[in-house]
């Protein structure tokens, strides 16, 4: 098939790359050019926008950064719906605003296109090796048709009505993310400074009810202050935000999610927006 892939960044780069490993045509589009060097040396064909992406293809996928990107590379000018002939499926897997996802869901099927919102837990090794998560919300023809495309990026799917309720799932997600990476990284420095080895600490949790995979892996990096991106930290500061604009509007009180936007908010003017969101441990060491 000939499939489009828009946004070339740490996760959309592996996704795009386990499309062309299963045979498919691939036409893709970044904004950086150079990021599309790899696959283009496996044969992905470069197309110089999003709509020309549209113009080879009847399905496209997008992995892009924040609501306004998304936006703009869907409806903008050269945006994937320019090009598009009538019953082309844009499946976007980016964390985004619900708000979002249901204004392009009606703009799409306004032009007798569709638009589906997969967004996706697991980060970029997972994307590698094809074990995301995936919450995909929107018609069921749309999705019948690109089923085995999201299935390359993982195979275990949830399936939702509407895109906004996906959208939310995702949210739901990356608040506790948040909440939990706060939460271990108050704890982390509170053991440091109580004479209490972090890394006993750690142990201690593997060994106990608490205990979740990323208290270990996220912890063992915050002890040896290994910050290389995975998830960037301006991304979970983004998406804490999204959480909290969709809490207001769903009248749900999520304070927690308060402190951690203050907390990301902090590390964020520190400087740390590239470096991994576990980064956030670097305020709580700083001397009070
Ligand atoms: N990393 C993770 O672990 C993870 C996991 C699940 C979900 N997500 C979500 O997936 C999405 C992508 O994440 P990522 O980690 O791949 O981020 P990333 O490396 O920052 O990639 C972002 C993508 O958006 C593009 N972009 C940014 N600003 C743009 C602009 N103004 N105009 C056009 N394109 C623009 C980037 O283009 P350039 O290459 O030109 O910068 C890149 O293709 C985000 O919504 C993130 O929250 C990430």
């Amino acid at each position: 098939m000939n499939i489009g892939f828009v946004g070339l960044g740490l996760m959309g780069r592996p996704m795009a790359n386990r499309i062309l490993g299963a045979g498919h045509t691939l036409y893709i589009n970044n904004r950086t050019k150079e990021k599309s060097a790899s696959l283009e040396a496996k044969g992905a064909i470069w197309c110089d926008s999003p709509a020309e992406v549209a113009r080879k293809t009847e399905i496209a996928v997008s992995m892009l950064s924040t609501p306004d990107v998304l936006e703009d590379r869907a409806l903008g000018k050269n945006g994937l719906l320019e090009g598009a002939k009538p019953g082309f499926i844009h499946v976007d897997c980016s964390t985004v605003s619900p708000a979002l996802t249901k204004r392009l869901h009606e703009h799409y099927r306004s032009k007798r296109c569709y638009f589906l919102h997969s967004p996706v837990l697991g980060s970029v090794p997972n994307a590698t090796d094809g074990s995301l998560l995936l919450f995909v919300g929107g018609e069921e023809y749309a999705y019948s048709k690109v089923q085995n495309i999201l299935g390359l990026f993982g195979s275990k799917i949830w399936r939702f009505e509407r895109v906004d309720q996906a959208t939310n799932t995702k949210l739901l997600c990356n608040f506790f993310i948040a909440s939990m990476i706060s939460g271990l990284a108050q704890g982390l420095v509170f053991a440091e400074r109580n004479s209490i080895d972090p890394k006993v600490f750690l142990d201690i949790l593997s060994h106990s009810a608490l205990n979740a995979q990323t208290y270990q892996t996220k912890g063992t990096s915050m002890i040896e202050g290994n910050f290389a991106p995975r998830f960037f930290l301006e991304h979970m500061l983004k998406d804490i935000k999204l959480v909290l604009d969709s809490a207001k509007a769903s009248h749900t009180m999520m304070p927690t999610a308060e402190i951690a936007e203050e907390l990301y908010t902090k590390a964020l003017d520190s400087g740390f927006a590239k470096e991994d969101y576990s980064a956030v441990i670097k305020i709580l060491r700083l001397p009070s």
